[in-house]
Order: C-alpha cells, then structure tokens, then sequence
C-alpha cells in the first residue's frame, strides 16, 4: 500500500485524545484514523514515570500493528514524561506539548501563562521548559489537577454541576490570584471542561487546548513528509479500547457527534 493511503494512529490514555482526533477530522477529513484508548488502565497522570513510558511503548506497538503512516501521543501526560519515543520510532510521531506551547506563546498579551495538567505532567514541567525556549521572558504558574481525568471519564463536565464547579475552583484559584491571561489545558481531557473553566476563570483568560494546535501540526507534519493522501474521499475511523467498550462508546459518541455504538473493539493491550 502507498505509504500516503494508510491511516494516522491516535492514542490516549482514554476519552481525552478525541478532542485531538475531533480536530484532525476537521482538518484533515480524508485521512482514516485508528485511535486507542487506554480504558483499563486510565489514569496515567499519577503512575510513574517508568510505567507511563511502559504503556506508551505498548500503546504505540499497538498502533504500529495497524500499519499507521504517523503517530500522536494525544496525551498530556505521555507527551510529557515519554521523551524519547520519538527516537525510537520509524514512523513520524508528535506529542501535544510542542504546537500547545507555540499558540500560548501566540496568544498570551500579559505575559503570564498557566499551566494545568496531571501530576505526571506538571512534575515534568515539560510546558513550562518549552515555553523558556520559545520565550524566556514569560512567566509560567504551573498547577495539576489530579481529579479532571476521573472527572471527565465519567461524564461530569456540565459546567452548572455543583460536583464540577467545586473541584475546578479549588485548582483554579491559585492561577486567577496570579493574573495569567492564557491558560494551557496541558491535558488531552481538559478541553471537555473548558466551559466549566471558562465560567469560573472569566472569559478575558484564553484557554489554549492542545487539540487545534497539534491537529494544525500534524497536517504540516505529514505534508512535509509528503505523507498526506491526495484525492477527497469519505474517511473510516477505527476505534479500540483495553476495557469494556460501553462506557466509551456512549461517552465518545455524544462528543464526536457520530454515533460509533458497536464500532468499538476491546483489545489485551499487555500483549503488545
Ligand atoms: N489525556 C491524558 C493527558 O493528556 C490523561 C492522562 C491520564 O490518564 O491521567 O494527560
């Protein structure tokens, strides 16, 4: 098969990465996706740095399986802590953190951007140490949440719940007391709680989701690898989990706006 006609491999450690996915639909709509997400073993955000980088390595032998043309590790929190993967892949690989940086950079006017991700991501200080090399004059206030990713896995994200209206106060607070004015939802589920984020921060703060901004560059990527399929076609979309489908199935449904009931595969991810 011409390399330009095979799919792009998504993952994540679950329903996060489909708000990168989301976007590469938009952005690239001929390309087929296979993307996996990492049900039975979610969260990442607080395991170890050698556990993580163990269920990334898996994650991408996976995808590699399915004979993808590039890779997008559309976790915070691998992008973060598995640095050198990159390095050992054949295929082209991107992770969120690089192009998020970039549009915070873009868009902050004050000069202070927040950070927030999952404790894997904020001990890095991966965000933080992108932004001083793309702009070391601006001030970064980092901060994890670990409570976002169970949050989002099951479904809380209306922003008038009581339940998620608490537990965002309780990690923004300390970013509104230091007057950023950009925000980076350093992690791939975030996005699904911007309304809730927006609603307490105020709407003068930018809220920078890796999603757009990773999609944007995996696009350049693959077109200066002359990687991108050429004719406009109607895209298939793959979809496998390391748990029970269901969950998964109702959630990312109602987010990508399709319906994929039965489209889900459960796969042993410890075989990879
Ligand atoms: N979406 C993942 C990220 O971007 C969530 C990590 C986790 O499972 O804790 O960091």
């Amino acid at each position: 098969m011409d390399c330009k006609n095979k799919a792009i491999g998504i993952f994540d450690s679950g329903l996060g990465g489909l708000t990168a996915m989301k976007e590469l639909m938009n952005v690239l709509p001929s390309e087929d996706i296979v993307y996996f997400g990492d049900t039975g073993r979610v969260p990442y955000g607080n395991r170890s740095v050698d556990t993580i980088i163990k269920y990334a390595e898996q994650d991408v032998n996976f995808l590699l399986k399915h004979n993808v043309k590039a890779i997008i590790a559309a976790c915070g929190t691998v992008s973060s802590v598995a640095t050198g993967l990159p390095h050992t892949l054949t295929v082209p690989f991107t992770g969120v953190v690089k192009p998020t940086c970039e549009a915070a950079v873009k868009a902050t006017k004050n000069g202070r951007i927040g950070v927030i991700g999952t404790t894997a991501t904020i001990g890095s200080h991966s965000y933080k140490k992108q932004i001083a090399e793309l702009a070391p004059h601006i001030e970064v206030v980092e901060k994890d949440c670990p409570l976002f990713v169970p949050l989002v896995e099951n479904g809380f994200t209306d922003p008038d719940d009581i339940i998620v209206r608490s537990v965002v106060e309780r990690y923004v607070t300390e970013l509104m007391e230091k007057s950023v004015d950009t925000v980076i939802l350093g992690c791939t589920h975030y996005p699904l709680l911007k309304a809730a984020v927006s609603q307490i921060m105020g709407e003068n703060v930018t809220l920078i989701d890796s999603g757009r901004a990773t999609a944007l560059f995996t696009a350049e990527l693959l077109k200066g690898k002359g990687l991108l399929r050429e004719e406009e076609r109607e895209a298939t979309y793959k979809f496998f989990v390391s748990d029970t489908p269901h969950n998964f199935e109702s959630l990312a449904g109602i987010f990508l706006g399709r319906n994929i009931e039965n489209k889900v595969t459960q796969i042993d991810i410890e075989q990879f």
